[in-house]
């Protein structure tokens, strides 16, 4: 159904859905409760859902839906043992830039919408809301320094943050958001019912961002790692990788954090040979640092003709490898 077609003045259908729109919400008040944060209930992502469809399907998808729920954290807090450790997993609502509090309510709902949107009755966000506030089926406040900035993810991610704090780049240190939330041409509404329909009807498309939160991130502003090869003797060459992201390779705080670094040397017909291969792994101190370069020297069978570098993110289950990069590089 698209409502605002039926009118042609802009203005004047402003008006009038405005008008619907308030005589609708006093009639039904039906979406009291996404601003609700008490005994009574708590707002879980479904009824957001309801005008938000495109958001919440990739919030669903993201580990972040899934952070009390993961069978691995179940496992490390001995089935929900201690208190400490929920802060992260099933925060309460709230802004500051402080570690979040606990929440006791809605836990398997993990990193929620309002986990990151409401605070003092409002849901916030980064941009304008085209309507005016009274007739928006909720309340909004709008903060966009706020959301665009690392340190709105660093009050969880407390150690990527320290690396991401210290990092020194080149050019524009660009924040979490960038890389890890894609942008996308869209209205951040889609309705499924048709009072939602009525609520969404004027949203124009902007500029948003995707709520992916994907750990290897496909979408980056510039190129991740680059490669370098210098000749050292006829059989002998050095190969050099830097890493351009402001964080660690591999990052993270907890579980089984390994990147497998593989170098393959390619002949004439394109068969490749294992020359060399080494696991970067945090807690052995061999992640590769932000802005830093990884130099590896490798013998060279005599047919080689030029080598492919691989990085692979290797799960928990270490059967599974998830290509970070792979590029080529010619013989010097
Ligand atoms: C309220 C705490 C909290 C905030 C704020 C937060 N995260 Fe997370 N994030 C988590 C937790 C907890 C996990 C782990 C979920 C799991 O794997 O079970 C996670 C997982 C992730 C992952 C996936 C990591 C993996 O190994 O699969 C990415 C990527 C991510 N977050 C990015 C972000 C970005 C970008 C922001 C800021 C826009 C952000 N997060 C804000 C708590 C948070
Ligand atoms: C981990 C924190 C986090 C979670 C969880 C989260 N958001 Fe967001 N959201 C953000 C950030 C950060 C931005 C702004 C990103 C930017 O502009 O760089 C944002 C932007 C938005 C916007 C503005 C439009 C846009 O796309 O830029 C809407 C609407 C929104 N979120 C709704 C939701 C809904 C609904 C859910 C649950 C299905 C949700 N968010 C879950 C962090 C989060
Ligand atoms: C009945 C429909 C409806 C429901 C349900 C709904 N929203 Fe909204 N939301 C809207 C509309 C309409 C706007 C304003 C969009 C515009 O004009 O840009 C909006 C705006 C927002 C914004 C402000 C975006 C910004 O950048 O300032 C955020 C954040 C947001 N919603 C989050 C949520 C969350 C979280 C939930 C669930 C607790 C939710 N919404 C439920 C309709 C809805
Ligand atoms: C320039 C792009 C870029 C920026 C900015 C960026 N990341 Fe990443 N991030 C990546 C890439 C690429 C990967 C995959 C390689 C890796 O694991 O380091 C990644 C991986 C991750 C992972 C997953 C680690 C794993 O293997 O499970 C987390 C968590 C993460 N980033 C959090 C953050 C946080 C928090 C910030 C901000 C402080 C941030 N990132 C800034 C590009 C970026
Ligand atoms: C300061 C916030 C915070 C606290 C407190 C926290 N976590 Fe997490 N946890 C995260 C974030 C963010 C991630 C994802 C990225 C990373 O590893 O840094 C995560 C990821 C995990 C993972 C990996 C999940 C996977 O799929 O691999 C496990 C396991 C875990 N946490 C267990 C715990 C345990 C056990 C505690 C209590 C000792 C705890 N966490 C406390 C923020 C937190």
């Amino acid at each position: 159904m698209k409502i605002q077609l039926i009118f042609s003045n802009k203005f004047s259908t402003r008006i009038l859905f405005s008008l619907l729109l308030f005589l609708s919400f006093i009639l039904c008040s039906g979406f009291n409760g996404l601003t609700r944060d008490n005994s009574k209930g708590f707002p879980r992502a479904r009824e957001c859902q309801k005008c938000h469809q495109e958001i919440f399907d990739e919030w669903q998808a993201s580990a972040h839906a899934h952070s009390f729920v993961n069978p691995r954290y179940q496992d490390a807090t001995d089935g929900y043992d201690f208190l400490r450790c929920i802060s992260c997993h099933a925060p309460q609502p709230g802004l500051s830039d402080e570690r979040p509090e606990p929440r006791d309510m809605e836990q398997s709902e993990g990193v929620t919408c309002v986990a990151c949107h409401l605070e003092e009755g409002r849901l916030a966000g980064p941009l304008d809301p085209w309507l005016w506030e009274f007739v928006l089926p909720h309340k909004v406040s709008v903060d966009p320094e706020r959301y665009t900035r690392s340190r709105f993810c660093g009050r969880c991610h407390e150690g990527t943050f320290a690396e991401w704090q210290a990092a020194e780049t080149d050019g524009e240190k660009y924040s979490c958001q960038v890389c890890h939330m894609p942008p996308i041409e869209r209205k951040s509404t889609q309705a499924s019912n048709i009072l939602a329909e009525i609520a969404v009807a004027f949203e124009k498309v902007t500029a948003q961002k995707r709520h992916l939160f994907q750990r290897i991130p496909l979408t980056l502003p510039e190129e991740a790692f680059t490669l370098e090869a210098q000749k050292i003797n006829s059989t002998k060459v050095a190969v050099m990788l830097h890493n351009h992201l402001p964080h660690n390779v591999p990052t993270g705080d907890f579980g089984v954090r390994i990147v497998k670094a593989r170098i393959l040397g390619i002949d004439d017909h394109g068969g490749e040979t294992l020359l060399f291969e080494e696991e970067l792994i945090k807690e052995l101190k061999s992640a590769l640092g932000p802005g830093s370069i990884k130099r590896w020297e490798l013998d060279l069978t005599g047919d080689t003709r030029h080598l492919t570098v691989r990085l692979l993110r290797v799960g928990a289950d270490p059967s599974i490898e998830e290509s970070i990069f792979s590029g080529e590089v010619m013989l010097p």
